[in-house]
């Protein structure tokens, strides 16, 4: 299994320029720094994720676009995006199972999921669940 992940950076865009006006005074034209929002890099092995997410029959349960009798990855990655705990938790909750967030229904256990097989899972899950 390959350990490549896919590594996404969020642009970082530097627009500048100035120039004289008629009346030979220095202006600033444009000086605009898009330190584009420092979210960092997003890593994930989708061949992987999408792998164990067949072996573990998540998609049983889980569609990547639509609601089945747990949300969709597509929903998980759009509510838990600004939340950078979200990862750490979602591996847990994952391993342990768990409800109340979405619903009464609960999320079985996967107790034979390793934590770093949780983590692939989780973190193809918050990028979107992208086939690539
Ligand atoms: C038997 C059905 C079922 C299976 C199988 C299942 N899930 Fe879930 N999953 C759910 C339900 C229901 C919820 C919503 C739980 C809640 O409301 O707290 C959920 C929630 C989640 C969440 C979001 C948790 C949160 O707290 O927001 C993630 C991530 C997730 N599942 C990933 C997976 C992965 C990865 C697998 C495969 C290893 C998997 N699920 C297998 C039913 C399932």
């Amino acid at each position: 299994m390959s350990e490549v992940s896919q590594v996404r950076w969020h642009g970082v865009g530097l627009q500048g320029g100035f120039g004289l006006t008629r009346w030979g005074r220095l202006r600033w034209g444009t000086a605009i720094v898009l330190a584009g929002a420092a979210t960092g890099a997003q890593a994930y092995d989708a061949e992987r994720a999408q792998a164990l997410a067949k072996q573990n029959a998540c998609f049983g349960c889980h569609a990547i676009e639509r609601k089945l009798v747990g949300p969709s990855f597509a929903q998980i990655a759009q509510r838990y995006k600004a939340d950078g705990t979200a990862p750490a938790r979602l591996v847990k909750k994952v391993v342990q199972g768990g409800a109340g967030v979405w619903g009464p229904i609960p999320m079985p256990s996967h107790p034979r999921l390793s934590e770093a097989e949780a983590r692939v899972l989780v973190d193809w899950v918050l990028a979107g669940a992208p086939r690539k």
